[in-house]
This record gives C-alpha cells, sequence and structure tokens, in this order.
C-alpha cells in the first residue's frame, strides 16, 4: 500500500532540495535498470520514489515541468549503445604461464608450418596493456565507427566516446580505402590516481583498478563524460583491410604509427627464445616504471604469410600467444575455511582471510583448490610448498592474476600460532549430508547426492541461465537463490522456469508482490523467458551443465547431429548398448572417451533424463548448422585424413579442410565421404576401401582444394 506523504511543514527551500534528491535518485536508477541491465534498487523501493516526488510536486507545484522525471517513462532508448557486427571478429589470445610454456607454443607452429624445429621464426613481442580494446573503422580516410569487443561477434558502438581521445585520429591519410585498427583503451597510473582523487572529492565511489575506470568510462552514454577522462589508444593490431598494410607483423605496426597511431615503443622484434626471454625480464624489471598497467606480453609470428597459414581458432588466433607476467602478492592471515559445493558436486575449499589489498584491489576470500593443496600436496601426490600445510590462523601469502578468483600461493610457518587448527576436510556434503567421495586419479571430493543435493541443483540453475546458455535477462545467480528457496514460485530443474508464467497465474502468491518485484520487472521476466523457448541447440546442450561438456564441445556435438531428435535417439540408442552410436559419437574430433561417457551417462539416467525431457518439451530447439562454405567440393562431406602428409602437416590439413566446409573425424564409418591417405596409411585404408569410401593421397587433396 503507498503511504501518504507530508510536506505541510516543508520551506520552499526544504522543498527543492528535496526534489533535487529525489530527481537524482530516480535518474540514477533508471539508468542503472534501464541501460545497463543492472538495477540499483528494488521496484518497490521505486515506486515509492516516484510516488512521493509526485505528491512533492503537487504540493509545491512551482518545482514541476515538463521535463520532470515523473513526466518520464524509462529513460530514452536513444541513449542505449547501438550494436556493431564486427567485420572480422575480436579476439582473445592464449596464454603462456612460464619460459617452457613458449617453447612449447613455438614448437607447435613449426610443427604446423612444416618448419624445422631449429629454424629460425621471428616473432614481435608487444607489451600486453591492461585495459580494454576497442576496433576502429575507417571508410576513405575517415572514422566511421567504433565498437568494442563485446562477445566478438558483436560490440558496441562507442564511436562518440572515442573521438573525444586524443590518441585516436578522427582522420587517416594514404590509407587503404577500409581499415580497422584495433587497440587497447586504458589510464595512465598518475592518471588515475588523479581520477580517483576526483571521485573520492566529489564523494563518488573510487574505482578499483586503471581497467576498471578506463571501461567504465569508455563505456559512457554521454560522450562529454567520456571526454573528461584521460583515456589513452595504443594500436597493435587490424581487423578488416581493403589492402594490407605490410608483409610482416613490426612493418604493419610502422604503418599504423605513421598513420598516425599510438603503437607501444617497448615493441621489440624477437627472433629466438632466447630473445624473447631476455626480452621478457627486461620488460619485468621494468614493469613499476612504465606509467601503466601491463599483465603480459604478446608474441605474434612476425611474418604475415605465415599469420594467414597458421589461422585461427574459434576464439583465438594461432600464431600468437600471451606471455603472463607474474601476478601480485601480499600478506594475510587465514580465518577459516568454507566448503562451497558447485554444480557437479565438487567441493571447493574457500578461504576467509583477513581483508589485505593485493594489486590495489582488497581481498577477503581465496580459493584453496582441493584437501591436497591444504595439505601441502600436488594432485600426484608429491610436496608442494615443501610439505607445508595451510592451518585456520596461519599467514598466508594471496596472489592475484587478471579478474581470476585469488589464490593462496604460500604459508609462512615461521609465524604459526599455538592456536592455528589443523584442517580437516569434510567427508560428506554439507549441505545434503550425502559421502563426499574421491574417485580415483581425481583430486576433487564430489558430493555424491546429484540432483537431492540443494547446492547441486541451485548451481546448476545457475550455470542454466548464465550468459553462454540461456541468458535470460533478469534471471541471474541472486534471482535463481531466491526462486530455488520459494515455496509457491519454486525453480527447482531447469523446466520450472518455463512454467513460472502460467504458475504465477493460477497462484495468490504473486511474483510481482515479492520483496524487489513490481508488476514491471515481472512481466519483464516472464517476457524474456519466453524469448528464450526458441534457442540454438548447442547452447540448450551446454546449459544443461553435464560434465566435461563445455562449450566448444556442445558445439562440436549440436554440429554433428544437426538435430536435438538426432542426439536424444542416439543417446538413447547408446543407453542399450555401445555399437554404431557410440562408435559415432566418439568419431567427433574433439570428443573423447571421458566426455561420451559423462554424456551418456547423463542421458541414461532416469532422473536426468526426465528433467532433460521435461525441459525440451517447452522449447523449440533450432537446427545446429555449422557455417558452411557452400562453394567449395568438400562442403558438408566428412573427411579423415589417414597416414603421413608431407606438404602439409595434419593439423594444418584438418584446419583447413574445417576452413572449406568440411567434417574432420577420427576414424572411418559408414558416414565418411572422402579418405586422404598418405604413406603408412593401415587400417583405416583397408576400412574405406571395404566400405566403398573415396581414397586419395596428399597430392589429389592438394589439387582438390587448390585456389580455394
Ligand atoms: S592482439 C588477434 N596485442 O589482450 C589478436 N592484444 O587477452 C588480438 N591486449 O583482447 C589481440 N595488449 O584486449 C593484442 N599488444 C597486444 C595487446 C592485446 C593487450 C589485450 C586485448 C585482447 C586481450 C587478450
Amino acid at each position: 500500500m503507498a503511504k501518504s506523504f507530508d510536506f505541510s511543514t516543508f520551506s520552499d527551500v526544504e522543498a527543492r532540495q528535496e526534489f533535487e534528491r529525489l530527481t537524482a535518485v530516480i535518474r540514477s536508477a533508471n539508468l542503472a535498470y534501464y541501460q545497463n541491465d543492472a538495477p540499483t534498487i528494488a521496484d518497490s523501493d521505486y515506486d515509492q520514489l516516484r510516488l512521493k516526488l509526485q505528491a512533492l510536486e503537487q504540493a509545491f507545484p512551482a518545482l514541476t515541468s515538463e521535463a520532470s522525471v515523473t513526466q518520464q517513462v524509462g529513460a530514452p532508448a536513444a541513449e542505449d549503445f547501438q550494436k556493431i557486427v564486427h567485420a572480422e571478429p575480436m579476439l582473445s589470445l592464449a596464454n603462456a604461464f612460464s619460459i617452457e610454456d613458449v617453447r612449447d607454443f613455438d614448437h607447435s607452429l613449426k610443427r604446423y608450418l612444416g618448419l624445422d624445429r631449429q629454424a629460425s621464426l621471428s616473432y614481435t613481442a608487444e607489451p600486453k596493456i591492461d585495459g580494454l580494446s576497442l576496433s576502429l573503422r575507417y571508410e576513405n580516410g575517415d572514422l566511421i565507427h567504433a565498437a568494442t569487443r563485446g562477445d566478438g561477434a558483436v560490440g558496441e558502438n562507442v564511436t562518440q566516446n572515442a573521438l573525444t581521445i586524443a590518441d585516436i585520429p578522427h582522420r587517416v591519410v594514404d590509407a587503404p580505402s577500409i581499415l580497422e585498427v584495433r587497440g587497447e583503451v586504458y589510464i595512465a597510473h598518475s592518471d588515475f590516481e588523479q581520477m580517483n582523487a576526483q571521485q573520492i572529492d566529489g564523494g563518488l565511489k573510487p574505482y578499483a583498478n586503471p581497467r576498471n575506470a578506463a571501461a567504465g568510462s569508455l563505456r559512457q552514454l554521454d560522450p562529454s563524460i567520456t571526454a573528461q577522462r584521460p583515456l589513452r589508444f595504443f594500436a597493435y593490431a587490424w581487423g578488416e583491410l581493403s589492402q594490407p598494410l605490410a608483409d610482416t607483423q613490426m612493418a604493419s605496426l610502422d604503418r599504423l604509427s605513421n598513420l598516425g597511431f599510438v603503437t607501444n615503443p617497448l615493441t621489440r622484434l624477437c627472433e629466438s627464445i632466447e630473445d624473447i626471454a631476455q626480452n621478457y625480464s627486461d620488460i619485468e624489471k621494468n614493469r613499476a616504471s612504465l606509467g601503466y598497467d601491463i599483465d603480459g606480453v604478446v608474441y605474434k609470428v612476425d611474418l604475415l604469410d605465415y599469420q594467414k597459414r597458421l589461422g585461427l581458432r574459434s576464439t583465438t588466433p594461432r600464431w600468437a600467444i600471451a606471455h603472463k607476467l607474474p601476478a601480485e602478492k601480499a600478506w594475510t592471515v587465514l580465518e577459516t575455511i568454507d566448503i562451497q559445493v558447485g554444480r557437479t558436486g565438487a567441493l571447493s575449499p574457500v578461504a576467509r582471510l583477513r581483508p589485505v589489498t593485493v594489486g590495489g584491489v582488497v581481498v577477503s576470500n581465496a580459493t584453496l583448490h582441493n584437501e591436497d593443496y591444504i595439505r601441502g600436496l600436488d594432485s600426484n601426490g608429491d610436496a608442494i610448498r615443501d610439505g607445508r600445510d595451510i592451518r585456520i590462523g596461519d599467514h598466508v601469502q594471496i596472489y592475484r592474476a587478471g579478474d581470476v578468483i585469488p589464490k593462496i600461493a604460500d604459508v609462512d610457518v615461521s609465524k604459526r600460532g599455538e592456536s592455528a587448527l589443523e584442517y580437516a576436510f569434510p567427508y560428506t556434503c554439507p549441505e545434503c549430508g550425502s559421502p563426499a567421495i574421491r574417485s580415483p586419479g581425481d583430486a576433487v571430493r564430489r558430493c555424491t547426492g546429484g540432483l537431492i543435493c540443494p547446492a547441486q541443483g541451485v548451481e546448476r540453475l545457475k550455470h542454466f541461465v548464465s550468459r553462454k546458455a540461456f541468458d535470460i535477462e533478469g534471471l541471474g545467480a541472486k534471482q535463481i537463490e531466491m526462486f530455488f528457496h520459494d515455496d509457491a514460485l519454486f525453480i527447482k530443474e531447469p523446466a520450472d522456469i518455463f512454467t513460472l508464467r502460467e504458475r504465477d497465474s493460477q497462484n495468490l502468491a504473486k511474483l510481482k508482490n515479492r520483496d524487489g518485484w513490481g508488476e514491471r520487472s515481472a512481466t519483464n521476466l516472464f517476457d524474456a523467458i519466453d524469448d528464450k523457448r526458441r534457442i540454438g541447440f548447442a547452447r540448450l546442450l551446454f546449459g544443461l551443465g553435464i560434465r566435461h561438456v563445455g562449450e566448444a564441445a556442445a558445439t562440436l556435438i549440436a554440429h554433428h547431429y544437426g538435430t536435438w531428435e538426432n542426439l536424444s535417439d542416439a543417446m538413447s540408442a547408446i543407453g542399450e548398448n555401445h555399437g554404431q552410436e557410440w562408435e559415432d559419437l566418439l568419431s567427433i574430433d574433439g570428443v573423447g572417451e571421458v566426455m561420451a561417457q559423462s554424456l551418456a551417462e547423463a542421458f541414461a539416467s532416469e532422473n536426468e533424463r526426465g528433467a532433460i525431457d521435461r525441459l525440451v518439451a517447452h522449447l523449440n530447439v533450432e537446427k545446429a548448422e555449422k557455417p558452411q562454405r557452400s562453394d567449395s567440393p568438400v562442403a558438408g562431406k566428412t573427411l579423415v585424413f589417414t597416414g603421413s602428409l608431407e606438404k602439409m602437416t595434419r593439423a594444418e590439413a584438418k584446419a583447413r579442410a574445417e576452413q572449406l566446409g568440411a567434417k574432420v573425424a577420427g576414424s572411418v564409418s559408414s558416414k565418411t565421404d572422402l579418405l586422404v591417405a598418405g604413406p603408412g596409411a593401415g587400417s583405416k585404408a583397408k576400412k574405406a576401401a571395404d566400405l566403398g569410401v573415396e581414397i586419395i593421397d596428399e597430392d589429389g587433396w592438394l589439387t582438390m582444394i587448390e585456389g580455394l
């Protein structure tokens, strides 16, 4: 029920002050709700604020005007970011954590390219700037748009904001007619300190680190705010080009620099792993005095012809790697250890710490991995930290690397007090009481409660609604927790999400009357759920949260089966025998025994299968169509490579075939269309001949794909 408001004791001045306060609060709530998709206050509180402002305007009519927030609904859509589809995807980078990883990277590239291990392969080494990436598109010399990375395929249009950054040219001369320049927007340390001092002076919350400050500043709806922020830009890559910039990465960077972009002055050309190691240690030494945050060194194959041959994986280029710099560290006290139970039943120990600042961020929780880690053992039972265990009350060293969960690196036993307590890892699930067991070879102890364990249930649902799965607007982890424990409008399994609107309409305890909900947000949620009744095959499969079936695997499986019915039928067949369908599942390149077993088990379990079928009954599952080139002779065909190839490596041949729209399988079956057999081909060639599959040799293959 709406309260009545009494302003009879207010003077005109007090009324204006209250008017301004309420207007500001409502404006900021509007922004959070409509533009950031992140409401800051409950709907019911929002409604109360609006009512109060209306009542105030009635009591003091001089305050009202058409511009008042009481006269507006929501926030103008024009202020929302528009979306930009990137002409070329904006990729991320694979990581190397040691020089050995870099050496492996170098060897694998040489293997892929068919080069000798001892041959020299040149790389550029560029500092990895810790900011956010931005793509700038120039057409006939003019900057026509600027987009954030977004999900890599679609970014946000931040053109007006980018135009306020001094390092970004508005026009380039003598450039390719289509030129997409990519680089990093960042804030220098000195500017960051000043900016935070201003935030504090203005009574605002300081930013946690320069990266967050840069992201917050670029993603402003009002470009005049971005213009006041000290943003800078380093160019380091490109997207679509009507003409190449140069033949090498280094020369391309030089060209970008000549065109008026700022490139990083610490970029070096390295001819060997020794050069790379030397450069890395130089950069590490200078890290603190650079004046901006870096979190690694990026190595890119210098020769662009090689970059092209090496090509891209789904989210990262094969020709580059980020060599991460060590994380920053700090010491504090371990106050206690809690156990969290995850989606697959894993019991994960979480350290609760006396708060400490690490690399500019306050940390009070950290992961302790598993019970062996606490005991001072690695997964093979060998000692880590010289066998020092970690006890409650100990002084522990915390480290943070990027945005990941902080970890505990070490313990100082010399400071261990009398009261330090050895930790007894639980053998039963703290959430449901079921036995928690460790399978041989598994580092993790898991709750055996399955669907009866509320922690697993709720975590699975959180995964189900997460961004890469069903991505239901307004239904995040917080709301899942609420619904999971709601007796009247419960969500206990995914299917319950899709009956929510109907149950709400039949229920007296309506959602709109819950704390934090209102008419508007309840309707929005039901609509957002309806939007996801039509869903992609891979998203659905990934959303089920089956152990070992990650996003990439779900996509591979979806592409292989094409329709949900095909998968479902195949799983039913596997349940009865492990024959042809099992072989077919294993023939998917990227699906191994462990994953296949886990998938088959999920579908064979009566409980799980029941939950899946109940869910799918509410859905319209889209067919999974692999983006295919139809203009190649192998498009849509299933290929197998066997024997040794001499002119290209196996990995290269496979990547090429996939690029041309073919599916590459690991074994020959009746579904195989073509076998490419090199010298030494054995049983696969025989099987293919028996099945009447077309067989060609490497030269035949090269002729087939020539010029494509
Ligand atoms: S190249 C096609 N070079 O790191 C390769 N990225 O972890 C795309 N980054 O999304 C990236 N400095 O935001 C590249 N010198 C550099 C970089 C750099 C920072 C960022 C970039 C990227 C992220 C990947």
